[in-house]
């Protein structure tokens, strides 16, 4: 693939306390690529995840959006929120709001469309990520899977630049898995710039243009997910597949 970065974080670090949670951190993300990140629990990729779009702030090195250094505050910081769309493992829907709504608010707060404009949107959204039938419902009417899909067309509404998913599918019953992981890979093939946490190695096969390992705070491997499966250089790595394919 051709280098157009769209993301890149240029030797980022950061601590809670005593602990280096992110140590040295170097990594492009490409306009349209897809980058799954990996790693055992406590490694740090939630943190990176949550530093691309300033839920945490760093210490020092770069974060770059499109060439520019991420905002720090204001206006410029609920745009950058709007431009790099979050999909959680628990899905954040509004409980009292409906499915719409949901898919619509963010739209008229943040992106100042009339509430018929961001209506219309949503319902194109829903459609798309199958749960045209679902709007008028609540959240808690709908099952895990199409909450996380609702979600997923939440952060679609703002036109985003790039989403970042952390372990979207880890709280959902194993039936219902597939479905958003199928958004995903849809979103995937239209070109959506996407950074996915997730142990879901099928999907990291098949749609990632890479494969990033982490331990430690630190980025191990960096590589196709052919050669990361197939053959990982790290002792690490050999390790946490053995333990994670095993399943
Ligand atoms: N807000 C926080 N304050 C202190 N320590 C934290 C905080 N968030 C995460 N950590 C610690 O940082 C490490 C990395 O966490 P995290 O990024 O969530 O890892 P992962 O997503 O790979 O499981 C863990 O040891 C975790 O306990
Ligand atoms: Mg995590």
């Amino acid at each position: 693939m051709a280098v157009d970065p769209l993301i890149e974080l240029r030797d980022v670090n950061k601590h809670y306390g005593a602990l280096h949670v992110l140590q040295d951190i170097n990594l492009t993300v490409g306009r349209g690529e897809v980058v799954v990140i990996i790693g055992p629990s406590g490694s740090g990729k939630s943190t990176l995840c949550r530093t691309i779009n300033r839920l945490e702030t760093i210490e020092s090195g770069t974060i770059l959006l499109d060439g520019k250094p991420l905002p720090d505050e204001g206006k410029e910081l609920a745009a950058l929120r709007a431009d790099v769309g979050m999909v959680f493992q628990a899905f954040n829907l509004f409980a009292h709001k409906t499915v719409l709504d949901n898919v619509s608010l963010a739209q008229v707060k943040v992106r100042k469309r009339k509430k018929d404009e961001a209506d219309e949107r949503a319902r194109e959204l829903l459609d798309r990520v199958g749960l045209a039938d679902q709007a008028p419902k609540y959240p808690a009417q709908l099952s895990g899977g199409q909450q996380q899909r609702v979600a997923i067309a939440r952060a679609l509404a703002m036109n985003p630049k790039a989403l970042l998913f952390d372990e979207p599918t880890s709280a959902l019953d194993p039936e219902m898995i597939n479905e958003v992981l199928e958004v995903m890979r849809q979103l995937a093939a239209d070109g959506m710039t996407m950074v996915v946490v997730t142990h879901e190695m099928g999907f990291a096969r098949s749609a990632a243009n890479r494969v990033v390992f982490m331990a430690d705070g630190r980025i191990v491997e960096d590589r196709t997910p052919e050669e990361f499966f197939t053959a990982p250089e790290s002792e690490r790595a050999r390790d946490f597949l053995s333990k994670i394919l095993k399943h």
